[in-house]
């Protein structure tokens, strides 16, 4: 099993407000629990929400679920008390939301070590405006502590004026350039979350495609969308029997001196082989999930 690989494919939202959700999550079978303290927390709520976040993460009882803290933007009046309750609690993460440039991960970094936040907890960037969009290759090495870029699309087709149409062709250049921004950086990246909860079929197609542009995992808002999702970010068993077939091909080719296979007809490189390893690899790390 690989060392590094880390299934993140269903990243679930909840108000940290919500003390019944949090309870909940403890037995989700999502990958990522993020406990909010933004958007989904009015101005009321917002100290309750902060002190139940930094509960759950000290309670724990998540077992290898990563908790990550969404925190307020750090011009807000929450965000510096945010941060530095969250760095005390030590989540896996904490999510910074609206990035527009490298200060801002900068900033969070400098409160983090201010806060002594241990040296494993990471920096997610929400990346959700034409701005963070523009600038996402400098948010993306902004820091050692980054971790994965998580889009935020419904803001950023508000702010093009654009259309949310259901093939997301609007979207294409973004989730394109955001790809290959996090692969640059050696980061994950998780796509946007999709509201109609009702609507499996729709959700299924949307993570369908955003496994093929390459991302990772999708951020959810229900618990009824964990399951679509972890089966689509899954690879089949097909698919791990075919790799697992072609890193053999390969293997046996490799000792024979040979730099190229064959495995039922189709060539078989290095790169092939590769990706198949990186497959199996993935699939052992869910499996081990249990
Ligand atoms: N996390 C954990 N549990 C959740 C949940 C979530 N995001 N959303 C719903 N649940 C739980 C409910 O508490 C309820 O549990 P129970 O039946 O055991 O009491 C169950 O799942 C069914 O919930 P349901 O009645 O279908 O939904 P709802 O009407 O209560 O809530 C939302 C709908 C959209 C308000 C809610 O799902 C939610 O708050 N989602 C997250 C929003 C968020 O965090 N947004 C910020 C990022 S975009
Ligand atoms: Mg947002």
């Amino acid at each position: 099993m690989s060392a590094t690989y880390r299934p993140r494919r269903s990243a679930l939202y909840m108000p940290a407000s919500n003390a019944r959700a949090l309870e909940k999550a403890r037995s989700l079978a999502c990958d990522v629990v993020i406990l909010d303290l933004e958007d989904a927390v009015a101005p009321d709520a917002k100290e309750t929400a902060r002190s139940a976040a930094a509960k759950a993460v000290w309670d724990g009882g998540y077992g290898n679920r990563e908790l990550v803290i969404r925190v307020n933007r750090l011009d807000t009046p929450w965000g510096i008390d945010d941060v530095h309750a969250a760095a005390a609690a030590g989540p896996a993460a904490i999510l910074l939301p609206k990035v527009e440039g490298p200060a801002e991960v900068e900033h969070l970094a400098l409160e983090m070590d201010k806060a002594g936040a241990r040296p494993d907890v990471r920096i997610w960037c929400m990346i959700e405006t034409p701005r963070g969009f523009l600038r996402i290759e400098d948010i993306a090495f902004a820091h050692n502590r980054l971790g994965c870029l998580v889009m935020g699309f419904a803001d950023l087709v508000k702010d093009l004026r654009a259309e949310d149409t259901p093939d997301r062709a609007p979207l294409a250049y973004a989730m394109s350039r955001a790809v290959m921004t996090a692969r640059a950086a050696g980061l994950d990246i998780l796509d946007g979350m999709y509201p109609d909860f009702r609507d499996i079929a729709g959700l299924e197609a949307q993570a369908v495609q955003a496994r093929q542009f390459g991302f990772d995992g999708k951020t959810l808002i229900h618990p009824g969308q964990i399951d679509t999702v972890n089966a689509v970010f899954a690879p089949s068993a097909e698919a791990v029997a075919h790799a697992r077939a072609v890193v053999a091909a390969f293997t046996a080719a490799r000792a024979a001196g040979k730099g190229v296979a064959t495995l039922d007809g189709v060539m078989v490189e290095s790169l092939h082989a590769e990706v198949a390893q990186r497959l199996v690899d993935i699939a052992d790390a869910i499996a081990a999930r249990g």
